[in-house]
């Protein structure tokens, strides 16, 4: 009898045994649901694996639950072990549908193999990547990632903290000042523009009718006026010459040339212009393009070498500079290499100069405007680059723009 009842508990005990562990299963669901454990299991590719977040105490997720910033924790299958409220509300989902799921639902393709690649690069270090968060209720979240190794359960369960911070703010401030950038570039060109004109309509014809004015005194002054003579002959030349540097400043201004002969003659013009001036030893080498940039992109260019010319000649104390234009498959390329003192592009503008200049932001701004890209590249003590690639219209727009100039 005892060894009949013996026999009949033993599947008894056993029931309630995977009874206790089905229970005990169901509460780290919940758990895992609620986001409520320090501690859950998933299913992995060699059966159920446990993640415990050691010394994860209540003092650190209270600060975590009050971040301003989606805080999570992942595994190397970017499966959310946890999830703070805030990224909760980012991706406008429910904590209990983001925890347990897969992070990559809220991703693009591209952004997915981009943070496949982070996870392996922040499995030795820390990284950080840009993404488009794909919000539950179907909008777009750009937000930043980085992400930490936190611990190892196993050879291939590592955990990965992650801290996401939501870009709209920044972006629509970035777009502001780019818009705000924009338009001081417009306005400048348009004064640039206006200023050009009155001087060649109003102070150089004023000036020529004083030099022929002045050649006709002097004409008419015989040599035994002598010294009212030589007075008028100099007279007429200084009158000459300042004429010819209005005609300069008018030009730098706004380069007619440009409308009429072209981007390479105002570039070897410029060229030209800042070697005489400077002492410095400018080499130019142009091709010549298979077709004509609009009349913006070129007036793009131009005024980036001229920006960049000017920063060599205030900053860099080159002996010599190279601006090279060529043609790179589809696209116009500009470079301006100086072999001067270079700079650091990762200290603020704030540090480089007092003011913080605007040239390089107006020559990013210039470029971008004509759908160009522009890079610039500097070596302390070495010298600084600057390129500039704008894509090179169709063929056919090229020769109705030949036409009509
Ligand atoms: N070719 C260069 N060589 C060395 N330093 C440079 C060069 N170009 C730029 N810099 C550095 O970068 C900083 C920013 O240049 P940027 O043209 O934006 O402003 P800026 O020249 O100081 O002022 P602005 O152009 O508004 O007159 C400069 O102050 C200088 O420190
Ligand atoms: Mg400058």
């Amino acid at each position: 009898m005892k060894t009949a009842r013996g026999k009949r508990s033993a599947p008894f005990r056993e029931l309630a045994e995977l009874r206790a562990r089905l229970a005990e299963a169901e509460e780290t669901l919940r758990s895992i649901h609620t986001g409520e454990v320090d501690a859950v299991v998933v299913a992995g590719k060699h059966g159920p694996q446990v993640f415990t977040l050691k010394g994860a105490e209540h003092a650190y997720r209270v600060l975590i639950e009050s971040m301003n910033e989606g805080a999570l924790t992942l595994t190397v299958d970017k499966m959310i072990l946890y999830a703070n409220q805030c990224f909760a509300r980012m991706v406008k989902c429910p904590l209990e549908q983001v925890v347990g799921s897969s992070f990559r639902r809220f991703l693009s393709a591209e952004d997915r193999a981009a943070l496949r690649r982070l996870l392996r690069l922040a499995d030795r270090s820390g990284s950080k990547i840009q993404v488009l968060l794909h919000a539950g209720d179907g909008s777009q979240v750009p937000a930043h990632i980085s992400l930490r190794p936190l611990a190892r359960n196993g050879p291939k369960s590592a955990i990965f903290g992650m801290v996401v911070t939501d870009m709209t703010e920044a972006r629509r401030t970035e777009q502001l000042l780019r818009a705000l950038t924009h338009r001081v570039v417009q306005v400048q060109e348009t004064e640039r523009g206006r200023v050009a004109l009155e001087l060649h309509d109003n102070i150089t014809q004023l000036l020529c009718a004083i030099l022929v004015r002045c050649q006709t005194l002097a004409s008419k002054l015989s040599p035994c006026d002598g010294p009212l003579k030589r007075e008028a002959i100099i007279l007429r030349e200084m009158l000459g010459q300042t004429a010819g540097e209005v005609v300069r400043i008018s030009r730098h201004l706004r380069p007619s040339v440009l409308d009429e002969l072209g981007l390479v003659a105002v570039l070897r013009d410029t060229s030209a212009e800042f070697a005489e001036r400077t002492g410095v030893a400018l080499k130019l080498s142009c091709v010549e393009l298979t077709a004509r940039l609009p009349a913006e992109a070129e007036l793009a260019l131009y005024r980036i070498l001229q920006e960049a010319l000017k920063n060599v000649e205030k900053h860099a104390r080159a002996r010599r500079v190279t601006v090279c234009l060529s043609q790179q498959g589809g696209c116009a390329q500009l470079a301006i290499k100086d072999d001067g003192i270079g700079f650091d592009l990762d200290s603020p503008p704030a540090r480089r100069s007092e003011e913080g200049g605007l040239g390089l932001l107006s020559m990013r701004e210039r470029a971008s405007y004509v759908g160009g890209a522009l890079e610039v590249k500097s070596v302390r003590h070495s010298g600084t680059r600057i390129e500039v690639r704008i894509h090179l219209p169709p063929p056919s727009t090229a020769k109705r723009r030949r036409s009509k100039g």
